[in-house]
Parts: structure tokens; C-alpha cells; sequence
């Protein structure tokens, strides 16, 4: 990818989860975009597959092998770096797994795990960053999920560490906005990500369910919640700080009821009108 603009120029970042998905999309932007990046990611293979994937931008990118859920690997990897760049501007808390299962289903080392690593390794990349974010002005952006705004079928362990993650993320905006550091989250639906892919190649029908029921009748590509990240993180969004933006298409625009239309008794004469 060429450089675009100089919008990230001379800024450091951190990208957890940044190998894959929404996270390489969001790291391509910012090294488009002048940053210099370290990529915190468990992944090593996926991380040495994102790095040939770059190659006019190897100057600017660091991969680290790191488990989120490890905070004394986050500790020492966000020192090691920022140490190495001078500074630290911006953070995507965004590494996540799935999990899947109603409460009555889910075993212990199931709920731990997917607290594990979508809380607490958004806990503790935040918390290693903070100190460098006060003393250099920030903004960290979370990756939250719809599924953390309202609740969704057999997913009680994601949705529960997601919805702690929004919480958290508005904490901190409370905590640290005095201090000059900006704290947001991004909530996408569902992106066309290797995350969602084995469900959707599972059942086929899902995607067709998915385009029913999001208003802009599709899913979505990572490279549009990373826009939605990347513009949460710049100095664009200066005066916005402790909001959870979902990017989903409109989904959780609606209440899910089904078409009233003619149960209601609303006359034809406006179904043919409204153009819907
Ligand atoms: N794809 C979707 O439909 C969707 C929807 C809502 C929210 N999200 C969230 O977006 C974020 C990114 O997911 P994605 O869709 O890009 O999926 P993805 O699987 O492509 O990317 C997730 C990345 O996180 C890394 N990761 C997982 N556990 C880790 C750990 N313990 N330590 C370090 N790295 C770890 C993985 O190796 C991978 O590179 C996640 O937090 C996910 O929950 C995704």
C-alpha cells in the first residue's frame, strides 16, 4: 500500500490482535498513514504473514508474539517499545476470541478464557500504555462488539466480556480525559473476518440472515471498522471521548419486530408510497 497522507506521522501505536482481521487492517492504516506500529499478537505465523504483507513499511512495524491474557508480556512488550519509538500516541485494544454457549453450557475454563482474553487483555494493554499516553497525549480505542450492547443467543461469555469492555473503556474516558488522554470504542457487527469465517462457511445461510436483518443488507469488511477506529484515534476526533460507535450497518438501529404492515391495518395506498 502507498502512502496516502501524513495524517499519523511521527505518532507511535500499538495494535493488539493487529495480524489478522480488523487489527491488519487498522495497522495498514496507521503505517499508511506515517505511524510507526507495534503489533501485539499470539499468533506468529499470522504475524510473520502480516509482515511480508508490508514490506515498503518495515522501518515502521514491530510484531511481537504476545498473549494479551499475559500482563506481564504486555508490561514488557508496550516498554520495550515505546522505550524504542520515544513516545506512545495511540492504543487499539482489539485482540478477541469467540465463545460459544448459554451459561448452563459454558465450563469454567471456557468463561475464563474469553474473560481472559477479550477483558483482561484489554485491561492490561491499557494499563501498561496509560503512563505513556499522559505523558505524550493519546487515545486509545477499544474493540467492543454489538454482542457487548445487548445481548445474543448461546454467546454469554463474549457478550459479557464485551459489554465489560464498553464499561471499561468509558471508565477510563472519565479517568484519564483530564489527563489528556481520549478513550473510545468501536462496536462492529459482523465482519467478513477469519473470527466469523468458520460460521459462515458452516452454514451458508447465515450471510443471506445477516443481509436480511442489517439495513445495509450485507456484512461488513474489515477495512470499514478500521476506518471507524483509525478516525476515533486521530487528532479529527479531538473533543470525542468515551463513546462506544457501533459500525454495523444499522443492525442495532432496529428492534428486530417483524413487518407490522397490514396486521396494523395501515392502509396500501402508503405501503406503495413509502418506497421502503
Ligand atoms: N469479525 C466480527 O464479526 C467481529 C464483530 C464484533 C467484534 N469483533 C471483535 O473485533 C476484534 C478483532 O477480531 P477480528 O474479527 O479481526 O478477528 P481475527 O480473528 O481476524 O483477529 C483477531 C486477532 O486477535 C489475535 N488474538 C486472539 N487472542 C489473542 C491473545 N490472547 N493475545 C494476542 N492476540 C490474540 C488473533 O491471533 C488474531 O490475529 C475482536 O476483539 C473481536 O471480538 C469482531
Amino acid at each position: 500500500m502507498t502512502q496516502v497522507n501524513a495524517e499519523f506521522a511521527g505518532r507511535a501505536a500499538v495494535v493488539s490482535g493487529g495480524a489478522s482481521g480488523i487489527g491488519a487492517a487498522v495497522t495498514r492504516r496507521l503505517l499508511a498513514g506515517g505511524a510507526r506500529v507495534a503489533v501485539l499478537d499470539y499468533a506468529a505465523d499470522s504475524l510473520t504473514a502480516f509482515a511480508a504483507s508490508v514490506p515498503e513499511h518495515q522501518e515502521n512495524l514491530v510484531t511481537t508474539a504476545v498473549d494479551v491474557s499475559d500482563s506481564a508480556a504486555v508490561d514488557a512488550a508496550v516498554a520495550d517499545f515505546a522505550g524504542q519509538a520515544g513516545r506512545l500516541d495511540i492504543v487499539v485494544a482489539n485482540a478477541g476470541i469467540g465463545g460459544a454457549g448459554g451459561v448452563a453450557e459454558i465450563e469454567d475454563e471456557d468463561w475464563r478464557s474469553v474473560q481472559s482474553v477479550v477483558l483482561d487483555g484489554v485491561f492490561h494493554l491499557c494499563r501498561a500504555a496509560l503512563p505513556h499516553l499522559v505523558a505524550d497525549g493519546g487515545s486509545i480505542v477499544t474493540t467492543s462488539s454489538i454482542s457487548g450492547l445487548a445481548g445474543d443467543r448461546r454467546m454469554a461469555a463474549y457478550a459479557a466480556a464485551k459489554g465489560a469492555v464498553i464499561n471499561l473503556t468509558r471508565s477510563m474516558a472519565v479517568d484519564y480525559g483530564r489527563r489528556g488522554v481520549r478513550v473510545n470504542s468501536v462496536a462492529p457487527g459482523p465482519v467478513a473476518t477469519p473470527i466469523l469465517r468458520p460460521t459462515l462457511d458452516n452454514d451458508t445461510s447465515i450471510e443471506e440472515t445477516y443481509a436480511q436483518r442489517i439495513p445495509l443488507g450485507r456484512i461488513a469488511q474489515p477495512e470499514e471498522i478500521a476506518d471507524a477506529i483509525c478516525f476515533l484515534a486521530s487528532d479529527r476526533a479531538s473533543f470525542i471521548n468515551g463513546v462506544i460507535l457501533p459500525v454495523d450497518g444499522g443492525l442495532t438501529a432496529w428492534t428486530a419486530q417483524p413487518d407490522l404492515i397490514g396486521v396494523m391495518g395501515i392502509p396500501e395506498q402508503f405501503v406503495r408510497d413509502s418506497g421502503v
